[in-house]
């Protein structure tokens, strides 16, 4: 029986892949986007939905209409997140100075936020037998590993993203028994997200989404389900929170 798999944020560079990979499986993809069904080239059991803004309502409706069509889902990416935004005049903050009540807010609204609303939404319609739903978190956003500083408004609303995660975590189990949620921090993948920083990241710890994408399936697999929620990078270790 094919897996019904939900990838949001379908333009991104490691979503793509992931959508590429779930479909070459045989998996059935629905796939998430601001951008238009029609920018998407087609491919045989994707379906592309546009969805220019992510707020409660536009998620509610989308979730119902799955729903309609009887549609359960037994995977779930969650990939939407920025770290830049040109057009806004964001970059991550290299000093206190440099935090803003815009860029926050901008943060929070689209790393932590948007997700939630998600994880609202779709506990409605994943499957009781062996769901999992994914969240692209990064390793910033641990509080326990945070050595560096900077990056306040990325590590933070990462930070909130894995709480609301977590939490989530803990309901998801009660309500669909055999549910597992994973953060998941993918290493610097060589996307849009992470060109301006990708100068002193050796070549071999600069991933290509096609590897992203398989690691991430391959953990998928190994994860122990009794565990209601991981905190895991691309190579399968725990993420301290
Ligand atoms: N690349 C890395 O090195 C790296 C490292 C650690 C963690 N991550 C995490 O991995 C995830 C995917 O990143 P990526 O590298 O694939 O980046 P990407 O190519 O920029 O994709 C991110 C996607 O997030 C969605 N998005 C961005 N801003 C949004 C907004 N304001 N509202 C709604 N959706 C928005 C977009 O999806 P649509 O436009 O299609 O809706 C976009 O395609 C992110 O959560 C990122 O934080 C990436």
């Amino acid at each position: 029986m094919k897996n019904n798999v939900l990838i949001i944020g379908a333009s991104g560079g490691i979503a793509s892949a992931l959508i590429d990979q779930y479909q070459q499986a045989g998996d059935k993809v629905i796939a998430v986007s601001r951008t238009s069904a029609s920018e998407f080239g087609a491919l045989e059991n994707v379906t592309y939905h546009q969805m220019a803004q992510q707020d409660d309502s536009h998620i509610s409706e989308f979730v119902q209409h799955l729903s309609q069509q009887n549609i359960k889902l037994n995977t779930v990416v969650i990939t939407t997140g920025f770290l830049h935004n040109e057009n806004e005049d964001i970059h991550p903050e290299k000093r206190l100075e440099d935090m803003n009540e815009q860029a926050l807010s901008a943060y929070f609204a689209t790393n932590s936020i948007i997700p939630a609303l998600w994880l609202k939404q779709l506990v409605n319609i994943m499957s009781k037998d062996g769901s999992t739903l994914v969240c692209l978190s990064a390793r910033v956003g641990s509080i326990s590993d945070n050595g560096l500083g900077g990056w306040y408004g990325y590590r933070a609303s990462k930070a909130a993203l894995n709480m609301l995660v977590k939490t989530a975590s803990v309901e998801y189990k009660r309500r669909l028994k055999d549910a597992m949620l994973v953060c998941y921090h993918p290493g610097t993948v060589d996307t849009g997200l992470s060109k301006p920083f990708q100068k002193n990241v050796a070549a071999k710890k600069l991933f290509t989404p096609e590897f992203t994408a398989k690691q991430l399936l391959h953990h998928l697999c190994e994860l122990d389900r009794d565990q209601t929620c991981h905190f895991i990078d691309w190579n399968g270790e725990v993420v301290t929170w």
